[in-house]
């Protein structure tokens, strides 16, 4: 059974992603939950729910933690990169940015959202298992490598590249299993990413025939939410040999991507490793593989997402009806649910969550909550103990800052909540809440269909 006492007194300060909550939560002396400096409940007053709450400190200390991790760790150069699909916002782009990260996008979006957050092109990589000749073109045109997935790429961009080479990473397929969910394993030879080992060396080959075309890196990335660390020490060997692979062809590679991956806490029973303990893994691994191939040190990239981003995060909602079904459920609904959080009825995820001004922990009740959908499977949390609560109370459930605003939909026509960011007692709103009016902004309703009355 999953407990409420999520806004844990006992945090790892230098690593959020192995806390529940943010590492700024604290209760204060009345029993409320204060997160960054600000009170949660008077956020929730003022802005409404459902809202996302950011916590600016955790997510600068987990961009530190890296940072630091590598220069401790790993003796060549490195550069992290932000794998911006966790939640993509030019709030969260400045702020990797001024952290030094570069980052990694996957679609349109993503690059002008980077762009415009002050993330410079050289430091962006371009992923995509389709890209489309649009975006490979805005891409070329702000100096952005694209990592090649397939044959498809290579066509493409023969035909955009004019003066300037373009700047290129290769992604294959490893063949390493991880143990996470099924659909977020990318590593094994049943994907749709990358190249199939077996087609690299003439990929490779291709390559060096064209002037065009500037390879200066591998990369690989095998899944998500993991928690061992030896599939990116496999990992890294298989990247080498391809490393060794490509310098003998005749390229100058330089990088070697190991994607992301590393776990965090949603739940007491997680136990992620640490960014500093994760980073020194693959840190040697790389080392360790690289000088028993006899290879020059590479620039080391990775590209964390969740890792940054989960535990800065927490979605404010407000309780309202319940319905208790004798010697089964007690359901409280709140007014979001799985167009603001998809993964519970994607991924069956787990969250905690607790009420914000009721820290108390005795006289817990069985609940679950439900979101405000029509479906019956939208379900945040199930069979959680909560204190008692009624109608009104706000909830907070934790660990939401990754793939919750970048996944959320606007299924029943429900509108995206705001997203303030809080840090050290200002709560300043970062993404304003959609209106049911905007969602009518791409509607078009041809002449002959408005009804006369
Ligand atoms: N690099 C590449 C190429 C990726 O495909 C991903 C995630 C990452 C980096 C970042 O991985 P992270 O550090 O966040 O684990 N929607 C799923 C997660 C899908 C992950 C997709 N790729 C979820 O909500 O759990």
């Amino acid at each position: 059974m999953l407990d409420s006492k999520a806004y844990e007194p006992e945090r790892d300060l230098n690593s959020p992603n192995r806390n529940i909550s943010p590492i700024t939560s604290e209760i204060n002396e009345s029993g409320h939950l204060v997160v960054g400096g600000c009170e949660l409940s008077g956020i929730a007053k003022k802005y409404g729910t459902p809202i996302y709450v950011f916590d600016e400190l955790s997510l600068r200390t987990a961009c530190r933690s890296y940072i630091n991790a590598l220069k401790k760790h790993y003796p060549g150069d490195s550069l992290p990169l932000y794998a911006s699909k966790a939640n993509s916002s030019l709030a969260i782009c400045s702020i990797i940015a001024a952290e030094g990260f570069g980052l990694d996008a996957v679609s349109e979006g993503e690059l002008i959202t980077a762009l415009k957050g002050g993330v410079n092109g050289k430091k962006i990589v371009f992923h995509g298992n389709n890209k489309s000749e649009n975006e490979l073109d805005l891409a070329y045109k702000n100096n952005v490598t694209i990592v090649l997935d397939n044959h498809q790429d290579i066509k493409r961009l023969k035909k955009i590249v004019s003066i300037n080479p373009v700047q290129l990473m290769l992604r294959f397929t490893p063949g390493i299993e991880c143990h996470t969910h099924e659909y977020i394993r990318t590593g094994h030879l049943d994907s749709k990413f990358g190249f199939d080992p077996d087609d690299v060396e003439n990929v490779l080959r291709e390559l060096k025939k064209y002037e065009w075309a500037k390879l200066t890196g591998i990369h690989a990335h095998i899944g998500s939410q993991i928690f061992e660390t030896q599939p990116h020490i496999d990992l890294a060997g298989v990247m080498a040999d391809t490393l060794k692979m490509a310098k003998e062809i005749g390229h100058q590679i330089t990088d070697l991507n190991l994607g992301g991956g590393l776990g965090v806490k949603y739940v007491q029973e997680d136990d992620p490793p640490s960014i500093d303990s994760w980073v020194e893994v693959i840190s040697k691994a790389v080392v360790q593989a690289c000088e028993k191939r006899n290879l020059d040190l590479p620039r080391l990239m990775c590209e964390p997402g969740r890792s940054l981003v989960a535990n800065s995060g927490l979605t404010m909602y407000q309780i309202g009806a319940k319905k208790v079904v004798p010697g089964i459920r007690t359901y409280l609904s709140v007014d979001g649910g799985m167009s603001d959080n998809p993964r519970p009825i994607t991924y069956q995820s787990l969250y905690s969550a607790c009420l914000v001004d009721k820290s108390s922990q005795s006289n817990l009740e069985k609940v679950t909550i439900a979101g405000k959908h029509c479906e019956s499977g939208d379900v945040l949390l199930k069979d959680f103990l909560l204190p008692p609560c009624e109608s009104g109370d706000f909830l907070a459930v934790f660990g939401t800052g990754a793939y919750n605003y970048s996944m959320s939909s606007n299924y029943n026509r429900i509108p995206r909540p705001a997203t303030v960011m809080v840090c050290e007692g200002l709560v300043e709103l970062t993404q304003r809440r959609e209106l049911p009016e905007d969602l009518l902004q791409y509607d078009v309703l041809p002449d002959r269909f408005i009804t006369k009355n």
